[in-house]
């Protein structure tokens, strides 16, 4: 299957995504995790991603439409992806567009993760992600890690991202908004628009995503 996550930041598209491709045995690729790996091993790329992510702004579409690209022409991409943050404005998805049709594949779903303003301000406010592994999520209150600081998967160390600052929050929900929300109508033209309550437990959510993309499919 191939599946875009749309959602607000802190909707949860990264939990969901790690649980949703493990239980569809296809990569999850989120262009997010791919910058902070870059920002992490010091590369070009992620000193120039750095300073538009620290400010919630986008990073330039050129430099991001080659990165998913390069993603997903890896092997383990051939059969299905969970694309987590790409596409996030129209041209990013226009680009999508061209590259699958060049492939002759075509999207499953764009499953979009509805959740209201004020829970994600919490959920950001409370996240912590383990240095060792992106995917590793924690919230301090929704679901604390067993010793506080530590990751309970890897013991790695537990920290708050740089752009979860209140203020980066806010520019990033307007990024949104006005950037992102767009592709939404971009994808319900083709069809392919599925809305996920994203409220609640985390495994209902799961379930929630696994029974919309039964009925898509
Ligand atoms: P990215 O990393 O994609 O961040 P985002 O879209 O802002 O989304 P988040 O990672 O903040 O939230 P999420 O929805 O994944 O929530 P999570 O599962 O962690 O992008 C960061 C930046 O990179 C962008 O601002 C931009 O600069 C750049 N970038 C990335 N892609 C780009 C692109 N395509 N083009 C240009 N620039 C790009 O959950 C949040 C918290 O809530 C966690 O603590 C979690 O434990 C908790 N939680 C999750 N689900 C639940 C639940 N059901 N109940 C209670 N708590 C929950
Ligand atoms: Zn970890």
């Amino acid at each position: 299957m191939r599946i875009v996550l749309v959602g607000p930041p802190g909707a949860g598209k990264g939990t969901q995504a790690t649980r949703l491709a493990e239980k569809l045995s296809i990569p999850h690729i989120s262009t997010g995790d791919l910058f902070r790996a870059n920002i992490s091993q010091q590369t070009e790329l992620g000193k120039l991603a750095k300073s538009y992510m620290d400010a919630g702004n986008l990073v330039p579409d050129e430099v991001t439409i080659a990165m998913a690209k390069d993603r997903m022409e890896q092997p383990d991409a051939e059969n299905g992806f969970l694309l987590d943050g790409f596409p996030r404005n129209v041209s990013q998805a226009e680009a999508l567009d061209e590259l699958l049709t060049a492939e002759h594949m075509e999207l499953d779903a764009v499953l979009d993760l509805e959740a209201p303003e004020d829970e994600v301000v919490k959920r950001i406010a409370g996240r912590r992600i383990c240095r060792k592994d992106s995917s590793h999520v924690f919230h301090v209150t929704y679901s604390a890690p067993k010793k506080e600081g530590v990751c309970d998967v890897c013991g790695g160390e537990l920290y708050q991202r740089d752009d979860d600052s209140e203020a980066t929050v806010r520019t990033r929900l307007e990024v949104y908004h006005t950037q992102t929300e767009p592709i939404i109508d971009y994808y319900k033209a083709q069809g392919l628009v599925v809305t996920i309550n994203a409220l609640g437990p985390v495994d209902e959510v799961t379930g929630r995503a696994l029974e919309a993309l039964k009925r898509q499919g």
